[in-house]
């Protein structure tokens, strides 16, 4: 036995295991095999590779490849080297699915191994299979950039993921910040997530990667840490293209966030294309950053803006939107998902109509992408806009979408180095898409964050997302219900996503908050960027609890019972 046995090898392992009639064969066999195993480098034998729980000390080291686990490993006992061995047959070069499915006690029992794998057995070979098992699932690796994975979490596994709110722990293990607790010593439940997610370590890692591995300027030098630098971004364009089905990378435009994006519209394509006497339709259920700069534009340009109501239950009046179209009518600017009442608005339909009479449609998509993947061209959106730091990536970074054909009919907006193709001393050309929309340095780590968080939605799946979501704002709105004078704003759960805002009589929401945050649950208070609704709503301002894939059901009952308590103790 000369060579490191790989998984090739492994019925021919297993027959030689076979032959072995006493256990002191088997365990000198071991021995021989330990001996095949590849140098192991000193600088690994560091606790955190060593698995707790072999007596003597064992060291894996995981190195991720985006598809594949190869594991190198090592022990300081000859035997355990054995055992070692064996796994790394199994187990390295594998996918983590094919790792976790791997038949592991039917395959040592045939070896007659089979009382080795009892937890209470020194050699920790229990140990070891948990441990490489859980890297399959949380993929959770050693910081060294070497072996760094690229995303946490079984999240390639969307087949067998199942429920999330059964596998809540490990999903919450990706995010370092659930490990804090408030001043008191409480556990936080996080339930601000509409104003802003928190970040799985994928995306906290890929930050500092790109500072402590090869940071540099973008598409300007071409030394190494610039082209890396460079390409990292460009991937990640690469990512939010598949992520919002565009059909190209030039229709990706990053911008600071959703607010800079709508901005970068109104100016770049609205002071073109609008003028007297148009109008402008947008919901009444609008954040301000899809309010203020078309009230902007209608200043600058002398159009209108109308309103498109809400109907009773919360939803958007798609009858009465239908009837304000026009000729008039050269802009729709509508959210796909409501911040406060968290409706989800029919954004396909919405787009036809508008289409029907020539209007242009910009799509809101700020609380639509943290849900996971949208489709731009099944909506036929011509503008869809988004904030990364909503769906798991940094702050800092947005996303335009607009059709190429629009894009390119469109004056840069900004002017500034990288949107230009020359410059001379009577004027400049423009760069092509996307880049002449991209005046100056961009936001580069933040840009870079986008992939890893775009991936760790993916796996995670929508359909998964919404029924976990729901599952929690649903449990909500049954507890919330019960209590006497709350009184919510909310369609029902098939037209909603995790957020539910609600006002008590007589207690102002700000009270209501103090005294949640003081138990460690994180709410917001106030008209959530969205004051025409709220004038609409008949309140100044409403408490809002939005909940994401990572809340738990254990959350929502803290929540709802401090509600409960905060009411009592305020009626006093
Ligand atoms: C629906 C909606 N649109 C736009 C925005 C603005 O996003 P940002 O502040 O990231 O630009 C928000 C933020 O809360 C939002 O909820």
């Amino acid at each position: 036995m000369d060579a490191h046995v790989t998984y090739a090898d492994l019925s021919e392992l297993q027959d030689e295991f076979i032959e072995l009639e006493t256990a002191d064969e088997r365990i000198q066999f071991l021995i021989e095999l330990g001996q095949t195993l590849p140098a192991f480098p000193d600088k690994f034998c560091t606790e955190e590779f060593r698995v707790v729980g072999c007596q003597s000390m064992v060291w894996i080291v995981p190195k991720w490849d985006g598809e594949q686990f190869h594991f190198q490993a090592s022990s300081d006992a000859p035997m355990v080297r054995g055992l070692v061995a064996l796994l790394l047959s199994i187990y390295s070069g594998k996918e983590p699915e094919v790792i976790s499915a791997f038949p592991i006690e039917s395959f040592l029992e045939k070896l007659h191994l089979k009382s080795f794998l009892s937890p209470l057995r020194s050699n920790g070979l229990h140990s070891m299979i948990r441990q490489i098992r859980q890297y399959a699932e949380s993929k959770q690796l050693a910081s060294d950039p070497h072996f760094s994975p690229k995303r946490d979490l079984q999240l390639d596994r969307a087949q067998d993921l199942g429920p999330l709110h059964l596998r809540i722990e490990a999903i919450r293990a990706d995010f370092p910040i659930f490990k804090v607790h408030n001043k008191s010593g409480l556990p936080i439940a996080y339930l601000d997530n509409a104003a802003s997610s928190q970040r799985p370590r994928c995306v906290i890692d890929s930050i500092s990667d790109v500072f402590s591995g090869h940071y540099a300027n973008v598409h300007r030098s071409g030394h190494e840490w610039a082209v890396a630098t460079t390409e990292k971004l460009e991937a990640s364009r690469e990512a939010v293209r598949r992520f919002i089905h565009a059909s190209k990378c030039e229709e990706i435009i990053f911008t600071a966030g959703a607010t800079a994006s709508i901005n970068l519209i109104a100016f770049a394509w609205g002071d073109v294309n609008l003028t007297s006497g148009d109008e402008i339709l947008i919901s009444e259920m609008e954040h301000h950053s899809n309010i203020v700069p078309w009230q902007q534009l209608c200043q600058r340009k002398g159009c209108t803006i109308r309103w498109v109501p809400l109907r009773a239950d919360y939803t958007l009046d798609f009858e009465r939107f239908e009837s304000m179209l026009s000729n008039k009518t050269k802009l729709v600017a509508i959210t796909a998902v409501s911040n406060v009442l968290g409706t989800i608005n029919p954004v396909k339909q919405i787009v036809a109509a508008a289409h029907s009479f020539g209007a242009t449609v910009v799509v809101d998509a700020a609380q639509a992408t943290p849900h996971g993947s949208i489709d731009v061209r099944e909506w036929d959106a011509d503008f869809v806009v988004f904030s990364g730091h909503k769906m798991l990536a940094s702050s800092g970074v947005g996303v335009c979408y607009g059709k190429r054909s629009l894009l390119e009919s469109m004056p840069p907006w900004q002017g500034g180095g990288s949107m230009i193709k020359s410059v001379t001393f009577d004027g400049f050309s423009a760069a092509g898409l996307p880049h002449k929309f991209e005046a100056g340095t961009p936001p580069i780590a933040e840009i870079i964050s986008m992939k890893p968080a775009i991936e760790y939605l993916e796996a995670i799946g929508h359909d998964r997302l919404m029924e976990h979501e729901r599952l929690l704002v649903g449990q909500a709105m049954v507890g919330l219900a019960k209590l006497e004078r709350v009184q919510m704003y909310s369609p029902n759960l098939e037209n909603k996503c995790g957020v539910i805002s609600f006002s008590v009589e007589g207690i102002h929401g700000e009270e209501i908050a103090r005294v949640l945050d003081s138990r460690g649950i994180a709410i917001r208070v106030g008209h959530h960027c969205a004051m025409p609704l709220h004038s609409r709503l008949g309140v100044s301002v409403t408490c809002r609890a939005s909940f994401y894939f990572y809340n738990t059901t254990d959350e929502v009952s803290r929540f709802v019972e401090s509600v409960g308590y905060a009411i009592r103790l305020l009626s006093r």
